[in-house]
């Protein structure tokens, strides 16, 4: 099945706007203490381009990244002056470096292996420039299975989306699953979306950047500062080694 289709592109558009601008400070702190002359900017998984937009915006040169054609489509919308590829962050190859990489808001959580989490940490090491920063964050293994337990609805005059999210601890797995009805004339059209993440824990994480030779600090994802016992997120800043 598909994730990120025509239908939900647009609910993610609409509704999942602000993290982003909540996680700007913190990243132009980033560069301001790492590599205050930073100029390119490489967004792994870049979504309906929020955040390029903040970085095109900041005087950078923006490259986003993402599987999915219909979130890039907003991207183009949001942030027209950033080059968009659509690419699997797994097996992507530019022929540049960057002096910051992101990739925010759980994208990495999507790959449900470490095989290919190990993959886009090491295409996202190959694009970085020797003093860059890659910064990501992630769900944790705590954060999924302490929250995604939950049913929560949208409903709007032109569309009702359901979703329902649960945590399966025996394989590490968080199913949210989506059904959306936009209102179409005056019937209302299905569609329907299965989002599998896979909730990692920090030692998980923290092997797969030693096994790419990456340096990095952490962070509790929410509240930016030291992690918690059960951080339901966890934000690394991360250095070549
Ligand atoms: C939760 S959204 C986050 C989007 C954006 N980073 C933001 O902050 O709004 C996850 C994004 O990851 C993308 N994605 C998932 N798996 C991917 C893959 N293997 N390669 C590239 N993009 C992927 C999806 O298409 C989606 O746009």
């Amino acid at each position: 099945m598909h994730i990120y289709g025509n239908d939900f592109a647009a609910v993610y558009n609409d509704k999942w706007q602000d993290f982003s601008a909540r996680m700007w400070p913190f990243l132009w702190e980033t560069i301001q203490k790492h590599k205050p002359d930073a100029k390119t900017w490489l967004d792994l998984c870049c979504g309906t381009g929020r955040l390029l937009k903040l970085v095109c915006e900041n005087g950078f040169s923006a490259v986003g990244l993402d599987l999915s054609p219909h979130q890039l489509k907003y991207a183009k919308v949001n942030a027209p002056a950033a080059t968009l590829v659509q690419a699997d962050v797994r097996d992507f190859s530019l022929a540049q470096e960057f002096d910051m990489v992101t990739c925010i808001f759980d994208s990495l959580n999507y790959l449900t292996t470490k095989k290919d989490l190990g993959r886009a940490l090491r295409r996202a090491r190959r694009h970085l420039s020797e003093d860059g920063s890659f910064v990501f964050d992630m769900n944790t293994f705590a954060g999924l299975q302490d929250t995604w337990c939950h049913i929560s609805t949208i409903r709007e005059p032109h569309r009702v989306i359901i979703n329902e999210t649960s945590f399966d601890e025996k394989r590490g797995l968080g199913r949210c699953l989506i059904t959306g009805f936009v209102k179409q004339g005056r019937a209302y059209r299905k569609f329907e979306e299965e989002h599998i993440e896979r909730g990692y824990k920090a030692e998980e994480i923290e092997d797969a950047l030693a096994r790419c030779e990456f340096g990095f600090k952490k962070y509790d994802g929410y509240s930016l500062s030291r992690p918690r016992k059960r951080s339901a997120r966890l934000l690394y800043v991360c250095h070549r080694e």
